[in-house]
Order: structure tokens, then C-alpha cells, then sequence
């Protein structure tokens, strides 16, 4: 038995730990409490951070709501969601990259028509999305389900204006046949702030940062026997290309945006999705 010292803070700590603690727990809290005490010593906390810190973390926590949730929403503008990611989503070279999940997907979306339009306000600039879901060998993917979502032309999901968008505004679910192809009629993603009316918002303005993301498309794209792919398609030469709030930027998943087919949309993006086995 060690009584606690500051030398020795993080060790008696974990010297607490009792031998029957499940293994990945005892390295996961162990490895935190070694972090988190050598942040204090680094930064040497004063009492009255430590209290700002405590009540940060109470705002966040008392924000939170089934619509709202703000801790995921620091863990992405803190480039923690994405590290995640980046350590669970590892792919080889050709396989299309993950990027963040974000809060607005809505799960068991209509599944519509290839070709279908998912916009349902009449607002913005229509754009085709089409492509293939393929195997890294090049092979379609038959049966894949394409999930997607995006904001309106005013820059908000239909699940942030309840009763001003129609519901199901901008999202849908595709299902591939046996060529592997895609296509849905949509908008030219628009560029938004992140939720900044909370905690996280204020913490961004005190560091000087915006809280915008480039304009992008969301996929959540699945099928039997190959990993689950989540990602977006971003809009070349948006704003906030090199600055997103959450870091979810990827070269690779910056897509094109071509004039579209006369009388049909104004703009189409193509792009193919490539998806890694199980
Ligand atoms: C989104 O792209 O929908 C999103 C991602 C992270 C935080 C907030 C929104
Ligand atoms: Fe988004």
C-alpha cells in the first residue's frame, strides 16, 4: 500500500486496480489515467482550469439530448473521431477511405427507385449522383446499399427543421444490381456550421476557429460479405475544403462536379465506391 504522492500520482492510482479486472479495461484505464496525469504535470493545471475544465464537461454533458449529442460532437471538432477512425478503417490502397459518421444519419430511409430524386423542398441546384459500388478486384457489387443524406440548399438536414423540410428531405437508400451501379438525383451539397449554440461552439470561438464544413454528400454504403464503408463525397473547391471542423476531409473523396446533361441537372458528380472484403 502507497499513499499518494505527486511523483508517483498515476501509479498508485492504477496499483488500485483489482486482479479480476477484465484485461482491455485494466490497459485502457491504465494507459488514460498515465495520459490524463501527464497532461496536469505538463501543463502544470492550476486549481481554477481544473474547476473551467469540470464545467465545461457539466455544460456539455447537460446539452446533451436524444436530438443533441454534444460529447461526440467535441470528440469531432477535438480530431478524436477521426483518429478513431483512421485506427478501425485502415484499407488497402484503391479501397475508398472512411471518413467521420456524423450525427444526422437516420437510419431505415425510404428505399427508392434508381434514378429517383431524394429532394423533396424544391430548393437548390440539382445535381445526378451516379457511379458503381465495386470490389477492390474491380468486380461489381451486386445488392449493395447505398444510404445517403445531405442538407438542404440552406445548409440544415431535414431532422434540424422538423416541420419547415418535408421528411426524408435529401436522403434515401439504393439498392445495386447485378452492374453494380448507383445513380439518385439530389443538390449541390451546400456548406453548414456544425451545432455552435453550446459549449463546443464557444470553445471553438475561443480558439479562434470557425465551426464550418465543406459541402459534402454522406454514404453509408453496405453489402453482404464486404466491410462497412461510411463516408462522404465533398465538393472540390469548397471554402472549407482545408479547414473542416472535424477533419473529415480526404483528397480521395473529393469528387467532380460537371456541368449535367441538358434538361435533366444542372450539375453531375460521379464517383465509384470500392469496398474491401470482410
Ligand atoms: C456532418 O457532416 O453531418 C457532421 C459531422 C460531424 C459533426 C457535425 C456534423
Ligand atoms: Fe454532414
Amino acid at each position: 500500500m502507497t499513499y499518494f504522492t505527486e511523483a508517483a500520482s498515476a501509479e498508485t492510482v492504477n496499483a488500485r486496480m483489482g486482479p479480476d479486472t477484465a484485461p482491455r479495461l485494466a490497459e485502457v484505464m491504465a494507459s488514460l489515467v498515465r495520459h490524463l496525469h501527464a497532461f496536469a504535470k505538463d501543463v502544470q493545471l492550476t486549481q481554477g482550469e481544473w474547476e473551467t475544465a469540470i464545467a465545461f464537461l457539466t455544460r456539455t454533458g447537460q446539452i446533451c439530448s436524444g436530438e443533441r449529442q454534444e460529447f461526440i460532437l467535441l470528440s469531432d471538432v477535438l480530431g478524436f473521431s477521426m483518429l478513431v477512425d483512421a485506427i478501425n478503417n485502415r484499407r488497402p490502397a484503391g479501397a475508398t477511405e472512411n471518413t467521420v459518421f456524423g450525427p444526422f444519419h437516420v437510419a431505415d430511409a425510404p428505399i427508392r427507385a434508381m434514378g429517383a430524386n431524394i429532394s423533396l423542398d424544391g430548393k437548390g441546384e440539382s445535381c445526378l449522383f451516379e457511379g458503381r459500388v465495386l470490389g477492390i478486384d474491380g468486380a461489381p457489387i451486386e445488392g449493395a446499399t447505398v444510404d445517403v443524406w445531405s442538407d438542404n440548399a440552406d445548409g440544415f438536414y431535414d431532422v434540424q427543421q422538423p416541420g419547415i423540410q418535408p421528411k426524408w428531405n435529401n436522403r434515401g437508400r439504393f439498392i445495386t444490381g447485378a452492374d453494380g451501379r448507383y445513380s439518385f438525383r439530389g443538390i449541390r451539397p451546400v456548406s453548414y456550421p456544425i451545432p455552435d449554440d453550446g459549449p463546443v461552439g464557444q470553445m471553438l470561438a475561443q480558439l479562434g476557429r470557425h465551426p464550418y464544413r465543406p459541402a459534402h454528400m454522406h454514404y453509408l454504403v453496405t453489402a453482404p460479405g464486404f466491410q462497412k464503408l461510411v463516408t462522404h463525397t465533398f465538393v472540390g473547391g469548397d471554402t472549407y475544403l482545408t479547414s473542416d471542423a472535424v477533419f473529415g476531409v480526404k483528397d480521395s473523396l473529393v469528387a467532380p462536379y460537371e456541368p449535367g446533361a441538358p434538361g435533366d441537372t444542372l450539375w453531375r458528380s460521379p464517383f465509384d465506391f470500392v469496398l474491401v472484403r470482410e
